[in-house]
């Protein structure tokens, strides 16, 4: 395989604590049809970067008796907040549901332990100038600690949501615009289409967009032919998180990247047609 040190280069790369530790759950609340778990990383840095992701496993009941989840799974923060000097942070992760990992750190309760590696690859870049903000589903995780960062210029972030029941979610932004699929909240729109009337209105902004592969293929075409600048925060699925088993490459222009260590955040000028599929 021809892997290639690509656009992101070796000194934007992370350089993790890769031990893992352990830290506390300190609540887990619903937001409609997803979880919010917050823990108390004291042990990790204050700051990580927005789009960046850490490998979760629960300290205890991970691996049932068919063994399923043996490995951590990969998460976005979705916020994150200091602890206090050289106290680590509060992090905050939503879960969609969709297996044995995610369900396992859904049940988590207070005082739970949770094995944390990360902050782990390569997040957004900090934006300057107009930002539109772009996410869909579970993908609106990064964009909400991006938005938390951006609220004093006061970003417009786009949410596309299954239902009324998904889009509960919304709630945890101060400044968005909601299409569902069903039209049971906001516009009966694809997200995208909402990007599209922007970028109509005014093509001169960045992209910055997390969410399903075919959400993320459109908007990237949108901005290619408009020529507009995006940053994407692509999924595959993660072994390690860390460079070392190569299950996540997506296909660029400069070869075969690793999301784990040159993204998960990527231009998406780089990506080949379909790559994130
Ligand atoms: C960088 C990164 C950040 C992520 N952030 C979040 C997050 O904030 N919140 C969240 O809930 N999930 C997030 N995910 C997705 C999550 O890690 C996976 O869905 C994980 O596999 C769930 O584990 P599981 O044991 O619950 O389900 P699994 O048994 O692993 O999978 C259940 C189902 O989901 C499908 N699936 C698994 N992984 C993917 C994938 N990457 N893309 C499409 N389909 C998949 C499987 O084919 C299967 O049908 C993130 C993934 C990455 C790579
Ligand atoms: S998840 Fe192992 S190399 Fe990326």
């Amino acid at each position: 395989m021809n892997v290639s040190e690509g656009a992101r280069v070796d000194e934007e790369r992370t350089l993790a604590p890769f031990g893992r530790r352990l830290a506390r759950v300190a609540r887990s609340e619903s937001v409609g049809a997803y979880r919010v778990v917050t823990v108390e990383d004291t042990r990790g840095p204050a700051d990580p970067r927005p789009g960046q992701f850490y490998m979760l496993a629960a300290e205890r009941g991970w691996g049932g008796d068919d063994g399923r989840p043996y490995l951590p799974r990969a998460l976005s923060f979705c916020r994150a907040a200091p602890l206090g000097r050289d106290r680590g942070a509060s992090l905050s992760f939503l879960l969609d549901e969709v297996g044995p990992g995610t369900r396992r750190l859904a049940a988590l309760e207070a005082d739970e332990g949770v094995w944390l590696t990360g902050p782990l690859g390569v997040g957004f870049r900090r934006p300057s100038g107009r930002a539109l903000l772009v996410g869909g589903g579970i993908g609106v995780a990064p964009i909400l600690c991006l938005h938390d960062e951006l609220h004093v210029g006061g970003a417009r972030a786009l949410l596309g949501f299954r239902s009324a029941e998904h889009a509960q979610a919304a709630r945890l932004f101060s400044y968005a615009t909601v299409a569902t699929d069903d039209g049971s909240v906001g516009r009966h729109a694809l997200v995208t289409e909402l990007l599209r009337e922007q970028l109509d209105d005014d093509a001169s902004a960045t992209v910055y967009a997390c969410g399903p592969p075919v959400m993320l293929e459109a908007v990237r075409a949108l901005c290619g032919e408009r020529r507009v600048p995006a940053q994407l925060a692509l999924e595959s699925g993660m072994a390690c998180g860390f460079g070392a088993c190569f299950g996540c490459v997506v296909a660029t222009r400069h070869g075969y990247l690793r999301l784990c260590v040159d993204g998960p955040v990527l231009d998406a000028a780089i990506l080949e047609v379909g790559a994130g599929h």
